[in-house]
C-alpha cells in the first residue's frame, strides 16, 4: 500500500472483489486499492489470474461478487471514454480489417475524443508522438499486418499512450518485445507516471520496468497473496510456484536476474 495516496477517488478500487467468466470464478475474494498516480506491478504464475483481474478492471471479465471500482466509477459505468488506457495480452493487432500503424493508433486517439469527432492536427500529432515512442516512427504508413509480433505489440502500446489515459493498464506490455524497446517503455512509463498517470502493468519481466513500477501485488490461485514493495516480491515468487506450459521459456520472472530477458515469442504463440 503506498503510505502517500492522494485525495481524491482510488484509481482502482477493490473490496471482496470476485471476478471470473460466466459463473467460474477466477480471482476471488481480492482487496485492492490502487491510489491515483501509482505504479503496481501484477505478478504470478502462468493462469493465476493476473489477465481475468485486469479484464475485470475493464468490464472485460465478470464481477461475480464484491465491488470493482475504477477511477471512482463502477466497472462500465465511466461515461468519459479513453480516461482508461489497455494494452491487452493476447491480440495482436492483425485482424480482419486493413489498416495502417496510424490508423490503429488514430483509434486510440479517437477513443479519448468520441468516436463521431474527427482529429485535429494535436491530435494527429499525438498519434505520431505515440508512434516515435515506441521506436516505430517509420512505420507510420505500413499495414500493421506486415508489422512482427514485437512491433505489433508495440503499436498496441502506442494505440493506448496516444489516448493519454488516466489510467493504463497493460498486460504484458513487454512480452515478445527486444530488450532496447523494453528499456524505451520503461522511459515512456516513467514519463507518464511521473506527469500522474496511474499504472497498472501485469508482467512476468519485472527488471526492465524496476524503475517506475514501485509496488508488486502477486496473485496466486485468483487471490492476492502478497501486496508491497516491488524489490520484497521475489520471496512470493518461488519457481515452484510456476508451472509454464510445455515448449515455453519461463521468462524473466526473478528479481534476481541481473541482465533483462527477452523472450522471443512468435505471433502463433499469442493464443488469438
Ligand atoms: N475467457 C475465459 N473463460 C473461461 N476461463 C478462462 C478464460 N480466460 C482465462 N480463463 C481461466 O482463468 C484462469 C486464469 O487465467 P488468466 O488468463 O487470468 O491467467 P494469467 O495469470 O493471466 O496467466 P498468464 O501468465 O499465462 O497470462 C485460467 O485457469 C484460465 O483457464
Ligand atoms: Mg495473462
Amino acid at each position: 500500500m503506498s503510505d502517500s495516496r492522494p485525495a481524491g477517488p482510488a484509481a482502482v478500487e477493490l473490496h471482496s472483489a470476485t471476478i471470473g467468466y460466466g459463473d467460474v470464478a477466477i480471482v476471488r475474494d481480492v482487496d485492492l486499492t490502487i491510489g491515483a498516480g501509482e505504479a503496481v506491478a501484477v505478478l504470478g504464475s502462468n493462469g493465476s489470474g493476473k489477465t481475468t483481474l485486469a479484464r475485470g478492471l475493464l468490464g472485460l471479465a465478470t464481477v461475480l461478487g464484491g465491488d470493482v471500482r475504477v477511477l471512482g466509477a463502477p466497472v462500465g459505468g465511466l461515461r468519459e471514454r479513453g480516461r482508461v488506457g489497455y494494452v491487452p495480452q493476447r491480440h495482436t493487432v492483425s485482424g480482419a480489417v486493413p489498416a495502417t500503424v496510424r490508423e490503429v493508433v488514430g483509434v486510440g486517439r479517437l477513443a479519448r475524443l468520441g468516436l463521431l469527432r474527427r482529429l485535429r492536427p494535436a491530435d494527429r500529432a499525438a498519434v505520431a508522438d505515440a508512434v516515435a515512442e515506441v521506436g516505430l516512427a517509420d512505420r507510420l504508413d505500413d499495414p500493421v499486418a506486415s508489422l512482427s509480433g514485437g512491433q505489433q505489440r508495440r503499436v498496441l502500446v502506442a494505440r493506448a499512450l496516444a489516448a493519454e489515459p488516466e489510467l493504463l493498464i497493460m498486460d504484458e506490455p513487454t512480452a515478445g518485445v527486444d530488450s532496447a524497446s523494453q528499456e524505451s517503455l520503461a522511459t515512456v512509463l516513467a514519463r507518464i507516471s511521473a506527469a500522474g498517470t496511474t499504472l497498472v502493468v501485469v508482467t512476468h519481466e519485472t527488471a526492465p520496468l524496476a524503475g517506475v513500477l514501485r509496488r508488486a501485488v502477486v496473485v496466486d490461485h485468483g487471490r492476492v497473496v502478497h501486496d508491497g514493495p516491488l524489490s520484497q516480491a521475489a520471496a512470493h515468487e518461488e519457481p515452484g510456484m510456476h508451472h509454464h506450459p510445455p515448449g515455453r521459456e519461463p521468462g524473466g520472472y526473478r528479481q534476481d536476474q541481473p541482465t533483462v530477458t527477452t523472450r522471443s515469442r512468435r505471433p502463433g504463440d499469442q493464443e488469438h
